[in-house]
């Protein structure tokens, strides 16, 4: 037993922020950012919230799905950065969409989130546990960004994108694989509140992204194809058999890099993040909206998903369209 994607959608905030934009905040240009990123322009809140977001992506799924919210059984919200610690994200979605019957939590793997929920929605209908699912990947970066640090402001964007699956008995997901190492997490790194209460006052470090970025694009580079080819592996397919690689959108010259040890074209890799920056949880499912939206996935084909981030997480996992 299987799942599929039967559904997808996507929504961006209103506001579009470009690299020339960036140069009245930082010392920056839209030629180095665009040469080192592949970056052009990013979405970003003046107002929409991570849950927001995410209930209007799947509002969309579900209506690409042709399935009704109270059918959903199981909801997954992938975030880093949700408005509140609690309640999690995925009840303000279910209790925006009205999605009564479904379970709902939230997962947090940073860039990996939304792979990781997907393999999550596998592996509770493999168990026989619920027959279908919704999962978003939501993101409202530009509140832990620092916007005076150049090196890490003209990276990120913000936006949800969403997938209903499936319970399917052939074909759909193939094989997946995922991993964590903890002590590279200094590398990419955010606090989210400091200790302070009657018997302790602690300091954190910052509230914003701290980003080690030669580190972040060795690591990426070296373990991605290295998952991806053990997915392939455990798929019993090989590369060439791909017909798009759906990468995490973090950097053109990561997916370059990737692509290169890979050995397979660039053309296969389908790529937004000239229009989107880097929108973590978010990238995939959005990326995967688009596509699917533009007509160019048509059944049968076979995709490589792979997201990779902070934690350090990543994985990628195997599908037929
Ligand atoms: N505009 C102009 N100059 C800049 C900017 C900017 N926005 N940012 C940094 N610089 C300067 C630096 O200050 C430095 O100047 P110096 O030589 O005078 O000290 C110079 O450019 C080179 O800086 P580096 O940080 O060494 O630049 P690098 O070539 O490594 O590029 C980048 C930086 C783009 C962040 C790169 O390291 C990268 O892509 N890393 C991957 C990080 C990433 O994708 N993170 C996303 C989050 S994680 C994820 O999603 C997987």
């Amino acid at each position: 037993m299987s799942i599929k994607i039967v559904g997808t959608g996507s929504t961006l905030p209103e506001k579009c922020v470009t690299n020339e934009d960036l140069t009245k905040l930082v010392d920056t240009s839209d030629e180095w950012i665009r040469e080192r990123t592949g970056i052009g322009s990013r979405h970003v809140s003046t107002g929409e919230t991570v849950d927001e977001l995410a209930a209007s992506a799947c509002e969309k799924a579900l209506a690409d799905a042709g399935k009704s919210a109270s059918e959903v059984e199981l909801l997954l919200v992938a975030t880093c950065s949700p408005e509140c610690g609690i309640p999690g994200v995925a009840c303000q979605v279910q209790s925006r969409l009205g999605a009564s019957n479904a379970v709902a939590f939230d997962l947090n793997a940073a860039c990996a989130g939304f792979l990781f929920a997907l393999n999550t929605a596998w592996a509770y209908v493999e168990a026989g546990i619920y027959r279908n699912a919704l999962i978003a990947g939501a993101e409202v970066l530009s509140k832990i960004v620092d916007w005076s640090d150049r090196g890490t402001c003209i990276l990120f964007g913000d936006g949800a994108g969403a997938v209903y699956v499936e319970k399917c008995d052939r074909d759909g997901m193939l094989g997946f694989v995922q991993h964590a190492d903890g002590s590279r997490g200094e590398v990419l790194r955010c606090d989210s509140r400091a200790l302070k209460n009657p018997y302790a006052d602690v300091s954190m470090k910052s509230p914003y992204v701290q980003m080690d970025g030669r580190e972040v694009f060795a690591f990426a580079v070296r373990q991605v194809p290295a998952g991806i080819q053990e997915v392939l592996d455990k798929a019993g397919t090989e590369a060439d058999d791909i017909d798009l690689f759906v990468l995490h959108q973090a950097n053109y010259r990561i997916i370059e890099g990737i692509a290169k040890r890979l050995k397979q074209d660039i053309s296969k890799f389908p790529v937004n993040l000239d229009r989107v920056g880097n929108m973590s949880s978010a990238a995939i499912p959005v990326l995967l909206d688009e596509l699917n939206r533009a007509g160019r996935l048509k059944r049968g084909m076979k995709l490589v998903l792979s997201g990779f981030g902070a934690g350090l997480t990543w994985g990628a996992c195997v599908l037929k369209w």
